[in-house]
């Protein structure tokens, strides 16, 4: 199902179609990384959306409730994200079912390596 999505600090507003989303390859099928990705936001990830590095760290301000609950692994993995809050995710793991628009956050140390391509 379509929704929209917010990306802050930048502001920048896009619809996700999660059929478009199936060119990419990094991060779960639907994730919000693969989402910033094909919007043309650079978000940093490192370990290529497996889970296993933390440094596609979002905090999901709305909507949240769209996404299915953290596993155990997401949960250990955020664990050593810094500035870790009760609505921080993996981006490459956190999928949106489309129900709610999602309102995602970048946390302000990650900006400067948020590359915006467009
Ligand atoms: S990209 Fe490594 S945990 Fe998401």
């Amino acid at each position: 199902m379509k929704y929209r999505m917010t990306v802050h600090p930048s502001g920048e507003i896009f619809e996700v179609d999660p059929v478009a989303l199936e060119a990419e390859r990094d991060g779960l099928p639907g994730s919000i990384l693969q989402a910033l990705l094909h919007s043309g936001i650079d978000m940093d990830h490192a370990c290529g959306g497996v889970g296993a590095c933390s440094t596609c760290h979002v905090i999901v301000t709305e909507g949240g409730d769209s996404i299915a609950e953290a596993d155990e692994n997401e949960e250990d993995c955020l664990e050593s994200a810094r500035g870790l809050t009760l609505q921080s995710r993996l981006a490459c793991q956190a999928v949106p079912n489309g129900s709610k628009d999602v309102i995602v956050e970048i946390p302000v140390w990650n900006i400067n390596e948020v590359k915006e391509s467009h």
